[in-house]
């Protein structure tokens, strides 16, 4: 028994291993079944059944015969998965159709029905081109089908992306849902031809995620790094009335064994190359770059400079139209025409090196120059900016544009100009002519203060974005903590698989709702300490004297059951001396309530911005407070089983026990990350104005980083006993990241310090350090901003970087300031890389 059990088991592995059978081509009488597949004549590519990863469905695809893993190119029934266990096969039916059926008739995908007749011999064909074709044997061999022509999320080379505009074939990319799920995703990738044609990358075919810019002869005018033929690749880019397409062709030169492949994986762009040494994939190019790849980034007028701080300016001529967005860095409101146009004095600036706006609504002439397109654009009341529809050879043609301009971007080289409709007072005299070229390449406000590290860490921050985008893939929140149960704490203890940690656990109480009633009379006024993030806090006295601070939990408050779930979870597992320890709580109807330890001296907010009390904290005391604050903050960055990153970091959310012990509190909008570190993404952005990274408070991207930022702003707050608020670009002048670079800047940043420790304060260096971190920790990109581990805790005469322009500090100071502080950034200069090809 047992043995014909292992025979059998033996035999049923053998049919899953043996090496599939397989055929040439299929024809009216033939076909391939699961388990058969069909071979290209030179063995690079094969058609056949396969199960994408973790998947049990069955699809028909064609992938690379001699690469491993399975690379998938092209998918027949995307919509329709075949259940493992049901025979499906590939026939040719009868009018010609190739047909993925079962027995029973199910149709799971089929070609388009092509006109054949009964003289003809349909026979479809795998090329070695990875182009499944249905050719009509007799006669003719006219092309009946080809799977080319529908293409899934991968581009090959030959293949034509972009329209026949005769038959109204539409070749484009439609993203795989995931990785394991080959179904039709969110993201296509087209060609549009509505204007002058240029491809788009879009959200579920309404929304615009990335745009790469009309063909220029060259290249695409948003993707300066694509080199025409750069000896492994050949671009070719086709627009006429019949066709618009864009292909590429892998350039032999001695080398045709380069196998690459093009494919829009989610929101992004990558084309990758096998690497036959390695055995594996490279990925050569990819997209989106930087943020400023992001369509409209900056909206109409905007120009987006990812290489400048904020990466948002406006053309020359006109202003930011919505200035509160636009000081949080929030651009896509765009800017406004500082004069109106009057048609007939108006005149023309160019912005050079950019990518040229949407030109969805724009036309384009090929056969003028660029001087009668000048006229052209002026002779036009309605056209607002023009540029030369090809670079190829010098400038020439014409594209004009009647729309505003939406979705502009700097590049460092290789850009187009762009010449813009100006009113003529807004143009430069002619006296000026001299400086012309300068404001025009100043037309941007953009801050040459150094060439950084955008490429690589912003495309993949980006990368992740869109991914992440309202999915919160990487942060996972405790959803199975189930709280109707009235024991969580023991729940939570059995989520608790290490028991090292878990004792901590046990000091979690449920409270029961007569007992935190009687602790805080009944939350009468007079026990009110505060109104914390989410709710009032009480001072509550427990059975034998014990003191707890009470937070009761509005019932209107954005904290929800999750968040309040959260809090509990991540509380009780977190222990650190500078984080308050969570006691118990107390979940009675609608009432959620936390019960903490006590802290004597409430918040550092009362006493760092108060005058009579900030005179108990002397040097020594702020500057231990800094560094606890750093513990506590390090311990929830990378010391704790989680990576939890708080989000809502401000002074008064340290509390303060008798010895002026600083303490972390208010972890409901924490997030615990896994191990992975990934930033991610929330479209619902909580925190406090004012303490808030920029790139959090405008895209609602947070990491580790948006935490530093706000420990910046704290430190700055502790050390000179003022609050930051000025986060408005009207308010500059009383924004204290703005005065405190401004200090910095002048060599003066010491009077930056409180007045009461100023006096007493003898280590200058520590004060200076102390600043010098607090400016480090918000600068406006968060890679340049420090991790917690290197704040303080690190070797003391490490060396530190000089600070740049912090975020949210539109102090922008002239061109010749941009120079004398560059200079001045030598650790930060970071080489960038420029990618080839496409
Ligand atoms: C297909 O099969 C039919 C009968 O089974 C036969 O008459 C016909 O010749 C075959 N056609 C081809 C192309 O082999
Ligand atoms: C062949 O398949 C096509 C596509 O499904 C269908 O339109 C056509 O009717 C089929 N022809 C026959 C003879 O079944
Ligand atoms: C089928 O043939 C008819 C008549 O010859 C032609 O008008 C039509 O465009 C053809 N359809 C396809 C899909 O080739
Ligand atoms: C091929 O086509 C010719 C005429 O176009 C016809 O006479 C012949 O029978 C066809 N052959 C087959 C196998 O269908
Ligand atoms: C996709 O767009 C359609 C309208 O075209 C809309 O009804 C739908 O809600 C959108 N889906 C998502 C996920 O945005
Ligand atoms: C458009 O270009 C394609 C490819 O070069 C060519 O085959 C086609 O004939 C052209 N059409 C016109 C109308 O020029
Ligand atoms: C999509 O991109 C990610 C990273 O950018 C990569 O890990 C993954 O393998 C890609 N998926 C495919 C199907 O290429
Ligand atoms: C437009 O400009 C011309 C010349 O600068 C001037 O004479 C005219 O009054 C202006 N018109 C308007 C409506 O501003
Ligand atoms: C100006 O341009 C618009 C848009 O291209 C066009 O509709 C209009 O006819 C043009 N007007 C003149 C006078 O050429
Ligand atoms: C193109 O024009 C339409 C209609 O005027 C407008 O709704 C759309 O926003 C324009 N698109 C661009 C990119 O300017």
């Amino acid at each position: 028994m047992a043995t014909s059990l292992l025979i059998l088991a033996l035999l049923s592995l053998h049919l899953l291993f043996s090496p599939a059978s397989t055929a040439e081509t299929i024809s009216a009488n033939s076909s391939i079944a699961d388990g058969q597949t069909l071979v290209s004549a030179g063995g690079v590519f094969e058609l056949g059944f396969f199960t994408p990863p973790i998947s049990t469905s069955r699809f028909l695809g064609i992938w690379y015969r001699d690469i491993a893993p399975l690379t998938v190119v092209w998918v027949a029934n995307r919509q329709v998965p075949i259940t493992t266990g049901i025979a499906a096969s590939l026939v040719i039916n009868g009018t010609g159709s190739l047909v993925l059926t079962d027995r029973s008739g199910r149709v799971f995908w089929s070609s388009a029905p092509s006109n054949v007749t009964g003289s003809s011999n349909p026979v479809a064909q795998l090329l070695d081109s990875g182009n499944f074709l249905l050719q009509d044997a007799n006669g003719t061999g006219a092309v009946l089908w080809q799977s080319f022509d529908y293409p899934s999320d991968t581009l090959l080379p030959g293949m034509k992306f972009g329209w026949d505009l005769t038959t109204g074939l539409d070749r484009h990319l439609t993203t795989w849902a995931s990785s394991s799920d080959p179904s039709p995703g969110d993201y296509t990738f087209e060609i549009d031809v509505r204007g002058v044609p240029e491809g788009f990358i879009w959200y579920n075919s309404t929304a615009p995620v990335y745009r790469n810019g009309p063909w220029n002869g060259l290249r695409f005018s948003g993707e300066p790094e694509m080199e025409p033929d750069n000896g492994n690749f050949r671009f070719e880019f086709v627009a006429n009335r019949t066709d618009a397409y864009y292909t590429f062709l892998l350039d032999g030169g001695g080398n045709d064994k380069v196998i690459s492949r093009f494919v829009l994986n989610q929101s992004s762009l990558q084309r990758y190359v096998w690497l036959q040494q390695q055995q594996a994939w490279s990925l050569y190019w990819s997209l989106p770059r930087d943020q400023c790849d992001r369509y409209a980034q900056c909206g109409a007028y905007g120009v987006c400079d990812a290489t400048a701080s904020p990466i948002c300016g406006c053309a020359a001529g006109f202003t930011p139209a919505s200035p509160r967005e636009w000081a949080l860095r929030d651009g896509s409101a765009g800017c406004a025409r500082t004069t109106p146009l009057n048609c007939t004095g108006d005149g023309f600036l160019p912005l050079r090196g950019v990518k040229l706006p949407d030109a969805t609504n724009a036309t384009a002439d090929a056969s003028v120059s660029l001087d009668q397109c000048r006229q052209r654009c002026l002779a036009n009341c309605s056209c607002l900016a023009y540029s030369a529809s090809s670079i190829k050879g010098g400038e020439s043609g014409c594209i004009v544009w009647t729309s505003p301009l939406i979705d502009i971007r700097q590049f460092q080289s290789g850009g187009q100009n762009l010449f813009i409709r100006l009113a003529a007072s807004d143009l430069p005299s002619s006296r000026d002519n001299s400086k012309r070229k300068n404001t025009a390449a100043l037309a941007v406000l953009l801050s040459l203060s150094g060439l950084l590290l955008f490429g690589f860490g912003g495309l993949f921050i980006w990368t992740k974005f869109f991914r992440n985008k309202g999915r919160f893939q990487s942060t996972r929140r405790l959803a199975s903590f189930d709280s109707s149960n009235p024991l969580y704490p023991v729940q939570a203890r059995n989520m608790e698989d290490e028991s090292s940690q878990s004792n901590g656990l046990m000091d979690v109480t449920l409270f029961d709702m007569a007992t935190i009633s009687l602790s805080t009379a009944n939350f009468a006024t007079s026990s009110k300490l505060g109104e914390g993030g989410f709710g009032a806090v009480y001072k509550g006295e427990l059975g034998g004297g014990q003191m707890v601070a009470v937070k009761r939990l509005s019932k209107y408050s954005t904290q929800g059951l999750d968040e309040f779930k959260n809090e509990v979870m991540l509380i009780a597992k977190l222990q650190h001396v500078n984080l308050v320890r969570l006691l118990g709580c107390c979940i009675h109807g609608e009432e959620r309530i936390l019960v903490y330890e006590y802290m004597e001296n409430k918040s550092l907010d009362m006493f760092i911005f108060d005058k009579a009390r900030s005179a108990q904290l002397n040097w020594s005391k702020r500057f231990d407070i800094i560094l606890g604050v750093a513990r506590g903050l390090l311990y929830l960055h990378q010391d704790s089983r989680f990576k939890v990153i708080h989000r809502d970091l401000k002074a008064g959310n340290i509390l303060l026990d008798g010895d002026m012990n600083p303490k972390i509190s208010d972890f409901g909008v924490a997030r615990i990350f896994g191990g992975d570190g990934a930033d991610s993404h929330t479209r619902r952005v909580v925190g406090t104005y004012g303490y808030m990274s920029p790139e959090y408070a405008m895209d609602g991207i947070f990491s580790v980083k948006s935490d530093v930022f706000s420990f910046g702003v704290l430190v700055l707050e502790i050390v000179s006993g003022r609050k930051n608020r000025g986060m408005y670009g009207s308010a500059e002048q009383t924004s204290l990241l703005s005065h405190a670079w401004k200090l910095w800047r002048e060599g003066n940043v010491l009077a930056l310090l409180d007045e009461l420790v100023a006096r007493e304060c003898r280590d200058s260096e520590a004060a200076l350090r102390c600043l010098q971190v607090g400016l480090l920790c918000v600068q406006e990109r968060s890679e340049e901003r420090p991790h917690m581990a290197t704040v303080f805790l690190s070797n003391q005469r490490a060396v530190m970087p000089q600070p740049r322009h912090p975020g949210y500090c539109s102090d922008r100071g002239s061109a010749s300031t941009d120079g004398e502080y560059s200079s001045t950034s030598t650790v930060n200069d970071i080489t960038v890389t420029v990618v080839e090809g496409r």
